[in-house]
């Protein structure tokens, strides 16, 4: 019998990721970790403060961050400080930010070793992890039991945010939405850290045609078979 230790679930914005690596985490009995919320979360930061988008203006940012991640019975909070930030990630501006702070070298060598102190935590108390993000794989965790990269069809990723931003009574529009994520796509493909691709030995499951629970269910069903 093979131990599941880390599930790495990575992909491109609007692919699923976060609803299914959740749910696969609750099937398993494993944390879920988005790691999009913590590039998130120093976005903020970087907003907050108004810094420049470059390695310099992150050295101060990083240094004074008080960034942890918590679980409550209503998913993963983001804190900085005793300040609860989840509310405030999900906005356009921070998702631009996002995409450009987690281009940043020093950006990502703190939250790399953030992400793996907390999957450290977890296993040492007998757990796995869902880590989702678009360089868990291929970076954070290159010797994950299960690797899933998950994808979907532009335009059904489209209109999967724009329902989303609907269900949380905000008005959109899908090619607008459309445009911003070739773009997000674009520069989270082409950097030069890290760049959002698949693991040589991940599995690579198009979504567009699969309801939800027939995702997690795929998922579910190849940890477990990997771990038997
Ligand atoms: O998954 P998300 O949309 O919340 O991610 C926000 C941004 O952070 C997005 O531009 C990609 C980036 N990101 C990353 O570069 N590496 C990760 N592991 C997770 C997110």
């Amino acid at each position: 019998m093979h131990r599941i230790v880390i599930v790495a679930i990575d992909g491109p914005a609007g692919a699923g990721k976060s609803t299914t690596a959740r749910r696969v985490a609750t099937a398993l009995g494993f944390l879920y970790l988005d790691t999009g919320a913590m590039y998130r979360a120093v976005a903020l930061s970087f907003l907050r403060s108004g810094t420049p988008f470059d390695d310099a203006g992150a050295a101060p940012v990083l240094s004074s961050l008080r960034l942890s991640v918590r679980t409550a019975d209503d998913g993963q909070h983001v804190f900085l400080g005793e300040e609860d930030v989840t509310g405030s990630l999900r906005s356009p501006e921070v998702s631009e930010a996002a995409s450009r702070v987690s281009a940043l070298a020093s950006v990502r060598a703190f939250l790399v070793e953030e992400q793996r102190r907390i999957a450290a935590a977890q296993t040492m108390r007998g757990s796995g992890v869902v880590m989702e993000g678009r360089d868990i794989g291929t970076v954070v965790f290159p010797g994950a039991e299960l690797k899933i990269f998950l994808t979907a069809d532009p335009s059904e990723r489209a209109r999967r945010r724009a329902a989303e931003y609907a269900e949380r009574g905000e008005s959109s529009d899908t090619d607008a939405i459309a445009s911003e994520m070739r773009e997000r796509d674009r520069r989270d493909s082409d950097r030069a850290v890290a760049p959002l691709r698949p693991a040589d030995d991940a599995v690579l499951l198009d979504t567009t045609s699969l309801s939800f629970e027939e995702q997690v269910e795929h998922i579910v069903d190849l940890a477990r078979r990997r771990a038997s």
